[in-house]
């Protein structure tokens, strides 16, 4: 299991956590931080993403427990194609950590994933983005839709 880094620890300690939130984490590798989120949680629920087949793999085996109890899952999907399957109700908190598509390493992928993260995500709710703590606020709404006709999130970073 991954363990967690000082580093994972104190963005943990940033996240705004209330019982019952469900949270998003984009990009979660091996898990750490979306299973530090789960046990610290009261009656929420925390979803990893994460395009990669071997660290969805290793978030599950690492996170069996959690798991079980229906507090955390792991999903293998790029964010820029992430959708909300049946059922599925929207999260209140999206977080990102080193994940290039969020960070503004890669505009149009950010534009992409702005706009899934738009519908996969609660009204009110709060994407955070960064290396590590403090996180940085990326706005979710304003004139953009598709990101094709008018400046992106990412123009300010
Ligand atoms: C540098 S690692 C960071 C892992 C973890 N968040 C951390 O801070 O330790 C980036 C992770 O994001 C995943 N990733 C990168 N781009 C992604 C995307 N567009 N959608 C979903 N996951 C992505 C990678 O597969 C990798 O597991």
């Amino acid at each position: 299991m991954a363990p967690l880094s000082d580093r994972l620890r104190a963005v943990a300690d940033a996240l705004p956590l209330r019982p019952g939130l469900r949270v998003l984490e984009v990009g979660c590798g091996p898990g750490a931080l979306a299973r530090e989120v789960a046990r610290r949680l009261d009656g929420g629920y925390v979803l990893g993403v994460d395009r990669s087949a071997t660290a969805v793999r290793q978030a599950l085996e690492g996170s069996a427990p959690e798991v079980a109890a229906g507090v955390l899952g792991f999903r293998r999907v790029a964010v820029e194609d992430l959708v909300l399957e049946p059922g599925e109700a929207p999260y209140d908190l999206a977080v990102a950590v080193r994940v290039g598509a969020l960070d503004g390493r890669h505009p149009d992928a950010g534009r992409r994933a702005l706009v899934r993260l738009r519908d996969a995500l609660a009204p009110g709710a709060v994407l955070l983005v960064g290396d590590g703590a403090p996180l940085r606020q990326v706005p979710l709404h304003g004139p953009v839709r598709d990101g094709r006709d008018a400046p992106h999130p990412w123009s300010d970073l």
